[in-house]
């Protein structure tokens, strides 16, 4: 469990190596989606596993640091890869760097991801604006004493994704010919990917997309106040809806192909957001 001492170190770490430059959105890049972090203009590069109390990312896909820099003129935090649970991280320790950004100063969070599509209306390559999220599951970053710098112990989360951020998203989506639907993010732990069964049980409990990340950043976010926009780009169709395999590979070349339409999105958000 960290103290509010240990974030705050790390805060004054970055801080420094900020230089002045004072971030207004964390920026979170899923799966093969990094490549956004490049278009940062006048960047600075801080590897996570220079920052005390950070812990390096593993996964495939996943740079492991932060780009600080400018995208459509916001200032943006970017976080080229992030941790998961399924790494052997704790929940506190996804969370870590959300606190850390707001720390810093950051008020919003645009957070983005690989998942399988679970809802049949849905297709590969198309984006999802995060509406709500399904975590049932145990490890939980909320877990542990309360710091109650960050929020209240007992956080309401009737509104985790902001509803104007997502009418937004999607007007902008439409200008550029995306007809961006909305679901519902359903976390699983992993690492395996679900079974039939168990996708058959999400649909029944809600849930349209399934994926591994997200949740925990997106609690500590709404714990600490931060506006947030989810984004899901479906790299396969769940488990048992098509008869193929799914594949690690997949994910990241799924990815690869949206990268366009996906930077287009996101960038023009940027540009236009309050
Ligand atoms: N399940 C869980 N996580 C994922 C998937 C999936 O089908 N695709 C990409 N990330």
């Amino acid at each position: 469990m960290f103290s509010h001492k240990e974030y705050a170190e790390s805060a004054d770490f970055i801080e420094r190596r900020l230089n002045g430059f004072k971030p207004e959105f964390l920026l979170i890049l899923g799966s093969g989606l990094g490549f956004l972090g490049y278009m940062a203009e006048d960047p600075i590069y801080i590897n996570y596993r220079e920052i005390p109390h950070f812990k390096a990312s593993t996964a495939p896909g996943h740079a492991g640091r932060f780009v600080a820099g400018k995208l459509s003129g916001k200032n943006i935090l970017v976080m080229q890869g992030r941790l998961h649970i399924y790494e052997g991280c704790q929940p506190e320790e996804v969370a870590f760097p959300i606190r850390v950004a707001h720390l810093l100063g950051a008020r919003s969070m645009i957070i983005t991801n690989a998942c399988g599509g679970v809802n049949k209306d849905y297709s590969v390559g198309e984006l999802i604006l995060l509406n709500d999220i399904i975590k049932f599951s145990y490890p939980n970053p909320l877990i542990g004493p309360n710091i109650d710098e960050f929020g209240p112990r007992f956080k309401d989360m009737s509104h985790i994704f902001d509803a104007s951020y997502l009418k937004l998203a999607k007007e902008i989506g439409s200008e550029q010919g995306l007809l961006l639907k909305e679901g519902v993010y359903f976390y699983m732990t992993g690492p395996q990917y679900e079974t039939p069964a168990e996708i058959r049980a999400i649909r029944v409990l809600g849930g349209d997309v399934v994926g591994m990340s997200t949740a925990p950043e997106c609690l500590a976010a709404n714990h600490c106040g931060m506006r947030t926009l989810g984004i899901s780009l479906v790299t396969n169709m769940a488990a048992g809806i098509l008869d193929e395999p799914l594949t690690e590979e997949e994910v990241l070349s799924e990815a690869e192909k949206a990268k366009g339409y996906f930077s287009k999105l996101v960038l023009e958000f940027l540009r236009r957001v309050e």
